[in-house]
Parts: C-alpha cells; structure tokens; sequence
C-alpha cells in the first residue's frame, strides 16, 4: 500500500552532498565559498531583526528587484527571485512541462534536473558532452514534446562554459525555454545575462550561495523578459523567500566591491588547485567555476576520497554510469588547498 503518486514511488530522490555539522572537515565538497560574506550583509540583518518579524514579507522582493536591476542593467520585471537558486529551477520545470513532456539536459551536469522531472511525471533526456566538454548539434535538436532545456554554464563538475554566442544559437533553433544555470557565473569570465533580452526563450539563474558566500542563507533568482517572469511568478509559493534573506541579498548585491576582491582571491587559489592537482598526475579540467573536476588515469580516485575523508578533508567523490568518475574539489582558502594537496601527495 502507498500513498504516493507512482512517479515519487519510482524515483530515488535526489541526495546532497554531506554536511556535517560538526565543523571538524576541511569542506571541499559543495562548492561553499570559504569567506565570510560582506559586512552589509550582517548589518542588513540586524537592522531587520530590530524592525521584526511579525509581518510577512514582500512577495515578489522588491528591493532585491530594484537593487539587483540597477546593477545587471535590467527592470525589476525582469527579475524573480526563489529560496536558493534550486528554488528557481523548481519554479520553472512546474511551470513549463507537463507530465510525459519532455525535459532536456546535458550529461553530465547538475543531478538535480533529472529529479525536477521526475517529481513532475515528466521526461528527462540527457545529451552527452563532447570529450572537450561542447555540446553536439543534437542538444539544440527540436522535438514535439520539449517543453524546458538546462543549461549549467559553468557546468558540475567540469567548470566549463559554453560560450554566450553558441547559447544564443542554441535557443534560436529550440522550440522552447532554455534556462542558462549560472550559479557559478561571478568566476568566469562570460555570462549570458545579456541574451535574456535578445531572445524571450532565454532564462539565466544565479545564485548567491557561491560567489556572495551564502549558501547558509538561500537566496537566487532568474532574469528573464517580463511574460515569461510573471508567468513563473504564478508558480512560486506566495512568500518564498524570507524577510532575512530579502534583506540579506539585497546588500549583499549591493556590494559589488566585496564580490569583486573575493573573486580575485578564489581565482588564484583556483591557478594553485590546478597546478597542484596536475602535478600530482591527474587530468584536471580549466575551470571557469569555483571547483575542479579532477579524474586520474593511473589508479582509482574513490579510494582516495575515502582516505581524505578519513583524513578530515571532504571533496566531491563523483560516478557518472557511463562516463567515468572523479574528484570535484571546491576552490576554499590558500591553507585549506594546501593542506587537501599536502594529504595527496601523500597518498596518491
Ligand atoms: C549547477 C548548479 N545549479 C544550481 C545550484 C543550486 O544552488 P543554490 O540553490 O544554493 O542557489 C547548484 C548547487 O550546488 C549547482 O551546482
């Protein structure tokens, strides 16, 4: 006897990364930024706490709208905003496909996708990357019951981007939305925010859990024409994101001073992650995000994640069926990179 609708009784759920509470790892293993985040932030919440709580908040988070379109040179229409980014992601799989519609992702990429539409009763179709981590013609391929196309850029766990004018051209020959995932997008150095006005079928989210350090708080959003925004916004719960988070975010964009120097520093620890892992004999993908996608040749990696583990330094262990596995490990402080190369060197 179940409850369940038969689609919830057949799927596995999707399972995050660890978490321990304890504060006893080196955490290397979900891409957190390893930096407290901006100042304003905390003021931003203790001016809050000092107005109250007993409201509800704003539903549509106007001043994270207003703030955030000054700075991306778009109108506060063009922005929604969800409890994280995956809230985002969630908001438009219900509101573009229907159950046995079709939903399409490249492989391998964000696990959590497959799961949106497995929640949905929907389809998922997953198009292999290229050995160089481009995407075939096929990703761009029309088919009648297509409904919505996820796009990580930067990618998990490669770190590579598509280029902004292959995205264009992919949405130009697609018969439906393509939200571009650009949750590690402040580490790289093209976006397609851009192309959300070029083209009503381009969606772009981001998130504020890598590159404003606060994964902790749960903040995202998408930028998208007007239409397509108020549709999504029928979706949403009516009051996703809190009075903290609305208030939190908001300076948190606010600071792009912050941001700016903290990408410097994630970025030079990023060159000495990749030199590090290289040296060390692994294949260590460019990254264009704040993690590396390392695989080795010469032996297995999963014993290696387990011994770093033991170790008190947690990364990623990743097996993609099919594809082959590997190491993803997040770009954390000089001595927290330091110390996870120092515990491979002396195991690899
Ligand atoms: C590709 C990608 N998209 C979206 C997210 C979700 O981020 P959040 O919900 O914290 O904004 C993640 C988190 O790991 C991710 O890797």
């Amino acid at each position: 006897m179940t409850y369940f609708r038969p689609e919830i009784d057949a799927m596995a759920g999707y399972v995050p990364g660890e978490q321990p509470q304890t504060g006893e790892f080196i955490k290397l293993n979900t891409n957190e930024n390893p930096y407290p985040a901006s100042l304003a932030v905390r003021q931003a919440i203790e001016e809050t706490l000092r107005r109250g709580l007993e409201k509800y908040p704003d539903p549509m988070a106007g001043a994270f709208r207003h703030r955030a379109a000054e700075i991306f040179g778009v109108e506060p229409d063009w922005i929604l905003c969800g409890n994280g980014s995956d809230d985002v992601l969630t908001i438009a799989t219900r509101a573009f496909v229907g159950q046995g519609q079709l939903l399409r992702l490249p492989y391998p990429s964000y696990i959590l996708y497959k799961t949106l539409a497995q929640i949905q009763g929907a389809r998922s179709e997953e198009i292999d990357f290229r050995d160089d981590w481009s995407l075939p013609d096929e990703f761009a391929a029309a088919r009648d019951d297509l409904r919505l196309v996820f796009l990580p850029s930067p990618n998990s766990p490669s770190g590579t981007v598509v280029p902004p004018e292959q995205v264009l051209e992919l949405a130009q020959r697609l018969p439906c939305p393509l939200l571009v995932d650009e949750a590690y997008i402040d580490f790289s150095e093209t976006n397609c925010l851009e192309l959300a006005a070029r083209c009503e079928r381009i969606l772009v989210s981001r998130s504020l859990s890598k590159s404003y350090a606060l994964a902790g708080l749960r903040f995202g959003f998408v930028v998208a024409q007007p239409p397509i925004i108020a549709g999504l916004a029928k979706v949403k719960d009516s009051y996703n994101c809190d009075a903290l988070s609305i208030a939190a975010a908001t300076a948190a964009v606010g600071d792009q001073q912050w941001l700016a120097e903290n990408r410097a520093k994630i970025l030079a620890t990023r060159r000495r992650l990749v030199a590090g892992m290289r040296e060390l004999g692994f294949t260590t993908v460019d990254s264009q995000a704040n993690f590396t996608w390392n695989t080795h040749s010469g032996q297995p990696v999963r014993p290696l994640y387990e011994r770093l583990k033991r170790d008190r330094v947690l990364v990623r262990y990743m097996d993609y069926p099919g594809w082959g596995d590997g190491l993803r490990i997040s770009v954390g402080t000089d001595e927290q990179i330091d110390a996870c190369l120092g515990r491979l060197r002396a195991i690899v």
